[in-house]
């Protein structure tokens, strides 16, 4: 089985924020738990560097597009390993791989009869590098995401048949209520073409850094085309030597915010199309993390800077907080209070006390080793079908809510240490086998909540299992194939008992 996920990719206008780190965590759960199903996965992130939003900001900057994008793709290269990303490749649009492909998909497009010379007229927002409609407009003529005033275009543009694809895209959504979630994402995608399709802008002649048109050395594509097809291009260079595209187009899994759904949900699928190319199989539309009610953007000055949070919490912590505060899908707001209490009610005592109890616990009356005897009949029904639930949680890309069901289970093993109260079970020789039992049960109950959380905390999940004898894991960053890790073992009573446990430090120690 193949399974292919992608990030939008990102502007190197801007230095990364944690809007970016968010859409990046969300994909690499999906990446990690696929990876635990045995799948064969293909994770996908990189920087979006042509297009006006870049140029502008090189102007501003007094360089050159490709000295700022060189500057700042590194950035977002380097925040991949610090927020434990496991992308496979990190796809820049400047390289010379990816604006060939480019040319010869659209060329096809082009060969294909669905390109046309006209003028466009309009009205322009730099930022977003959009044309807007009438329904865009803000106040004023004005950006509704970035509050500032529209540029009057007009030029000489290749245009893209959009509108032929209207019928094609009624019924790809017809015959596809899965292509787009949440719901209510996938009716307002439907309800924009509904309302009726016309030609898009495919190049732009007064910019030129971009991709040059290849049957027009005038004209460079339109940066959101370029962009897109990072998705498709991307597999025929990731491997030196080596063609991904059969294996894994089209894509499992497109991870995307709201204020992009457009170009995803539309403008895609029809390039696609007209390029005679498989659509993606699904599209999971995020929404956005707000601080102080607004969008978190560079733009609007209210940026968090992942950096620093993960400094002070570490990086499990921010993966946690983003994917438990606000839930995938919709917008939410987050705060630096909201972080500390999550932090200490549910990471640090919740999660981080059940670990460090449950190891002391053995190590003090059972000698380190895990008693060998059956889990206890009680607890057991409450894991029935937990990873199976996840699984299905997870194909729908519903983050937050698989979240919920494990932690429900972290919840009810705190419970099971109070009820069982091993500590005075340990005062009493005759109860010396209630003991066993719920010593094994917690350690048992403790390994398949780790498995299912790993791809939410990995480095801490690798350090409890290391310390629970599942293997040292913190040496294969990929975690591929690793049998421990895998979901097929994630019920409650696989693994037996008997082996060795280490005494572990806190797994998230109180923040200075
Ligand atoms: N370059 C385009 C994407 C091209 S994909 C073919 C772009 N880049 S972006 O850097 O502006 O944003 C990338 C992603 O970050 C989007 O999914 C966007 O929704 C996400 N976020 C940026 N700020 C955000 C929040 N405040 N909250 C959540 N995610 C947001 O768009």
């Amino acid at each position: 089985m193949a399974f292919y996920v992608t990030t939008p990719i990102y502007y190197v206008n801007d230095a990364p924020h944690l809007g970016h780190a968010y859409s990046t965590i969300g994909a690499d759960i999906l990446a990690r738990h696929h990876r635990q199903r045995g799948e064969d996965v293909f994770f996908l992130t990189g920087t979006d560097e042509h297009g006006e939003p870049v140029a502008l900001a090189a102007e501003r900057e007094g360089v050159s597009p490709k000295e700022l994008a060189d500057r700042n793709a590194k950035r977002f290269e380097d925040l991949m390993p610090r927020i434990n990303a496991s992308n496979d490749f990190f796809i820049r649009t400047s390289d010379e791989q990816h604006k060939r492909r480019v040319q010869e998909v659209l060329q096809r497009v082009f060969d294909n009869g669905h390109v046309y010379k006209g003028v466009y007229e309009g009205w322009y927002c730099p930022r977003c590098a959009d044309f807007k409609t009438e329904q865009e407009l803000g106040p004023g003529n004005t950006c509704l995401i970035h509050h500032i005033p529209l540029q009057r275009e007009r030029e000489d543009n290749w245009f893209f048949e959009l509108s032929a694809f209207q019928e094609p895209l009624e019924r790809l959504y017809r015959d596809r209520p899965d292509l787009v979630a949440p719901r209510t994402r996938y009716n307002e995608a439907l309800s924009f073409i509904t309302g009726g399709l016309t030609d898009v802008s495919l190049s732009r002649s007064q910019i030129s850094w971009g991709v040059e048109v290849p049957w027009d050395s005038n004209q460079v594509f339109y940066v959101w085309f370029d962009a897109l097809l990072n998705y498709y291009t991307a597999l025929s260079f990731a491997r030196p030597g080596e063609d991904l595209t059969e294996k894994f187009w089209p894509a499992s899994f497109h991870i995307l915010g709201k204020d992009i759904l457009k170009f995803h949900a539309v403008f895609w699928p029809a390039i696609l199309m007209a390029a005679g190319l498989e659509v993606p199989r699904r599209l999971f539309i995020h929404g956005w993390l707000l601080l102080d009610g607004e969008k978190m953007s560079k733009s609007l000055g209210n940026v968090l800077d992942p950096f620093e949070v993960m400094d002070r919490f570490g990086t499990d912590a921010l993966r946690f907080y983003c994917f438990r505060e606000v839930a995938f899908g919709q917008d939410g707001s987050i705060s630096t209070a909201g972080f500390e209490s999550r932090y200490e009610a549910e990471l640090a005592n919740e999660y981080g006390n059940l670990a460090s109890r449950t190891l002391a616990m053995i190590t003090r009356y059972r000698d380190g080793r895990i008693p060998d005897v059956a889990v206890d009949p009680r607890l057991a029904p409450d894991f029935d079908g937990l990873a199976e639930e996840v699984c299905e949680l997870l194909d729908r890309a519903e983050i937050t809510q698989a979240l919920d069901r494990i932690w429900e289970r972290v919840r009810r093993l705190n419970r099971y240490v109070e009820e069982q109260a091993p500590w005075k079970l340990a005062k009493d020789q005759a109860r010396s086998a209630e003991l066993d039992v719920a010593l094994r049960s917690l350690a048992e109950g403790l390994r398949v909540i780790t498995v299912l959380l790993h791809p939410y905390l990995p480095q801490t999940c690798n350090r409890l299992l290391s310390a629970m004898s599942q293997g040292n894991l913190s040496e294969r960053p990929h975690e591929a194939g690793v049998r421990a890790l895998s979901l097929d073992r994630a019920h409650f009573g696989d693994h037996p008992g008997g082996v060795p446990v280490e005494k572990l430090e806190q797994l998230f120690p109180k923040i200075p």
